[in-house]
């Protein structure tokens, strides 16, 4: 099994996804400012990865203060909780997970050394919560499959697997137990422009474990719909909002549009730390917009001529109207059941 972010030798190591599927390397992170640099260049990405990236990094940060006072030790942690914040503005799982470590930092009672302590502790708690809650959306997403045909072929878009969690994935959690239940016939990886998550990742974790997978460009999502070779589409989310709406990887909108189309069902993974109940739909979610060389320049070669303009916004909002079911890892519900969950806010 694969483990994007594990604590290790003092220091947190990620696997460096930004040179999968050439390069398998592990970055060292030491300190906090790097962890940040490292969410931001995406060599850790997907949002339950990115969350628990960012707890290990508020911890490297606690670490780095040198007090003992507990007033100026917060208000220090503050501003690492803040650098952290500033990495990444959709996935809502960074924001949890740095509410949820300053949230221990508040309410430990004791030493600044205590703090810290409870700091570590937390970091750890949130990553293996997380591979706990993919292992759950894989087996409450297996149920929620249609029942005919016996072997589904499955399309998902981006990567939410192993790789963007602390391990095991959410829709790709969701075809590894369909896989592990002889129910997987095939999966299709959308290639997904333009950081090419499926056609780099998504493949590459297939790879390792024998998952029958054929990438096509995102381009082809319909027409293989209409030839009959998918029977249910599978993603992940970096934000749910209250009523639903569903920010994912750019692109994602458009396969459900295409689903609804094709009468095939449209399954959203994701556990409910990426719910955000603080957001009433989904026009409310800050979209990132990326660099527009992530479009025109592929390795050492410019795609365009000089003279044109960019958009590269990193995701978009699929309403609730085309999801079928989210599966989170308390069962499967409709979209308009979330509200019944209405979790307070962490702080
Ligand atoms: O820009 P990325 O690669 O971080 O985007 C990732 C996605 O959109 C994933 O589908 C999402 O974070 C869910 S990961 C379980």
């Amino acid at each position: 099994m694969l483990y994007p972010v594990i604590w290790q030798n003092d220091s947190v190591s990620l696997i460096d996804q930004t040179r999968l599927p050439n390069e398998y390397s592990v970055v060292q992170i030491h300190r906090s400012e790097d962890m940040a640099q490292a969410i931001k260049t995406m060599i850790v990405r997907g949002a339950p990865a990115i969350g628990v990236a960012a707890a290990y990094g508020m911890y490297l940060g606690a670490r780095e203060i040198e007090t003992n006072n507990h007033h100026e030790f917060l208000e220090r942690l503050e501003k690492v909780a803040e650098l952290l914040r500033s990495t990444r503005p959709t996935a809502v799982n960074l924001f949890w997970a740095i509410s949820r470590m300053m949230k221990t930092a508040y309410e430990t009672l004791g030493t600044v050394e205590n703090i810290k302590q409870n700091l570590w502790q937390t970091a750890q708690a949130i990553n293996v919560e997380d591979l706990q809650t993919c292992y759950a959306i894989g087996n409450h997403g297996l149920a929620a499959l249609p029942t005919t045909p016996e072997k589904l072929k499955i399309l998902t878009h981006c990567n939410a697997g192993a790789l963007a969690t602390a391990g095991y994935g959410t829709a790709l959690g969701v075809v590894r137990s369909a896989w592990g239940e002889g129910r997987l016939e095939r999966l299709f990886a959308d290639e997904t422009r333009p950081r090419l998550q499926g056609a780099k990742l998504t493949a590459w974790e297939c790879v390792q474990e024998g998952i029958p997978v054929t990438v096509i460009t995102d381009s082809m999502a319909a027409h293989c719909m209409k030839q009959g070779l998918i029977d249910a589409v599978v993603v992940g989310a970096d934000r749910i909002t209250a009523n639903g709406d569903t920010a994912n990887k750019i692109g994602t909108y458009s396969v459900a549009i295409a689903a609804k189309a094709h009468h095939i069902p449209f399954f959203v993974a994701a556990p409910f730390s990426t719910v955000d109940f603080a957001l009433a739909d989904g026009s409310q979610i800050p979209i990132e917009e990326r660099n527009p060389a992530e479009i025109y320049q592929l390795g050492e070669t410019i795609l365009t001529p000089s003279g044109v303009d960019f958009y590269n916004p990193a995701f978009d909002v699929t309403p609730a109207e085309l999801i079928t079911a989210i599966i989170t890892e308390n069962g499967a519900f409709l979209p308009s059941e979330l509200a019944k969950f209405q979790f307070q806010p962490i702080i």
